[in-house]
């Protein structure tokens, strides 16, 4: 049995009218080892969403295996996933706890939610309150009684509560104060180190993603473009989209890399193209005719035909060395 996540060949698809179909994921895989975090990056509308609620079952994907300690997840249909043991083993936090938590809930009830519905435990609900950080005072009041920060604790709380093997955070700060955002973060890594647990961890931070984990993957328009070790993909990224994010980090008085041309529909895109090539400096013939696979090159996975020759432009992008 392998253990951890094990993703292969996910699809999901949705019609848009018109015999069309939204191609969200295009078969992406990737492995996640017990107690690694692995962040996902890459631009709005790359499918990261997607790929959270595909993998904690609460879509069902269109094609595609998802194994769980050698489960067969990706099987059992999101709307039977609920009665599976593997349910309270993943557990994802929503991109804004505003949305995820329910109004007329207290903290607590919110929290204990985590255990199933109608479960009431408030022996538990206050040893993970204490946990990640919430006064006791708090658990008796509503969300919107409660901080930005407070309301992200909650829902932290309430994945912790299942204690579980897999934790999947969707922009877990994205709606919190700088300072506030560096709090939660910390208090994620210190729980991921002291519960053992494995993240799948999406952001739009590269930053954020190097401090928080060990590995990243680089989705564009559903596809990897780039998956492996930080410090490898964002030191000398190989895939010119990489390459692209990387220079265009804000605050590191770099210039942005200026992509050329239009961003490929995510509507029927073709099948036999680098996805990437309309807005490549690097694009030749063969990337509008042939999917790049990922190769394993230079200590990491490239869907690039020319992961070669990046790596001399590359260096010269991510110089002075930063990462
Ligand atoms: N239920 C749905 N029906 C139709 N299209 C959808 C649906 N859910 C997502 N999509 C589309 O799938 C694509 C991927 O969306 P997703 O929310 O996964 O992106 P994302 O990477 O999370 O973006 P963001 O950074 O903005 O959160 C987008 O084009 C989105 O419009
Ligand atoms: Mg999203």
């Amino acid at each position: 049995m392998k253990e951890g996540l094990e993703a292969i060949g996910l699809k999901m698809r949705f019609p848009v009218g018109k015999g069309r179909w939204l191609h969200a994921l295009d078969g992406v895989g990737f492995n996640l080892a017990p107690r690694e975090a692995l962040g996902v990056v890459g631009e709005s509308g790359s499918g990261k969403s997607t790929l959270a609620r595909v993998v904690a079952r609460l879509a069902d994907q269109t094609d595609g295996a998802i194994r769980f300690d050698g489960a067969d997840i990706g099987a059992v249909p999101a709307a039977r996933f609920g009665r599976d043991p593997a349910r309270r083993a993943i557990q994802l936090v929503f991109q804004s706890a505003d949305d995820a938590l329910n109004p007329a809930f207290t903290a607590a009830r919110n929290i204990a939610t985590g255990l199933g519905a109608g479960v009431r435990d408030d022996r538990r609900v206050a040893e993970v309150a204490a946990e990640v950080g919430l006064p006791a005072e708090h658990l008796g009041k509503r969300p919107h009684q409660l901080s930005g920060g407070q309301q992200a604790r909650v829902g932290i709380a309430r994945a912790l509560i299942a204690d579980p093997r897999l934790l999947i955070l969707d922009e877990p700060t994205a709606s919190l104060d700088v300072s506030v955002q560096a709090a939660v973060l910390k208090l994620i890594d210190a729980l991921r180190r002291s519960r053992d647990v494995a993240l799948l961890f999406i952001s739009h931070d590269l930053d954020v993603v190097r401090l928080m984990c060990e590995r990243i993957m680089v989705l564009y328009l559903g596809r990897v473009a780039e998956i492996g070790a930080v410090d490898a993909v964002l030191g000398t990224p190989r895939h010119p989209y990489t390459r692209a994010l990387v220079a265009a980090r804000p605050g590191h008085g770099r210039r942005p890399l200026a992509l050329a041309g239009e961003a490929q529909s995510a509507i029927d895109p073709p099948e036999a193209a680098c996805l990437f090539h309309t807005r490549c400096p690097l694009a030749v013939d063969r990337c509008r005719t042939e999917r790049p696979l990922l190769r394993d090159i230079a200590g990491r996975s490239v869907a690039c035909h020319r992961a070669e020759e990046t790596a001399a432009a590359s260096q010269a992008v991510s110089e002075p060395a930063g990462y």
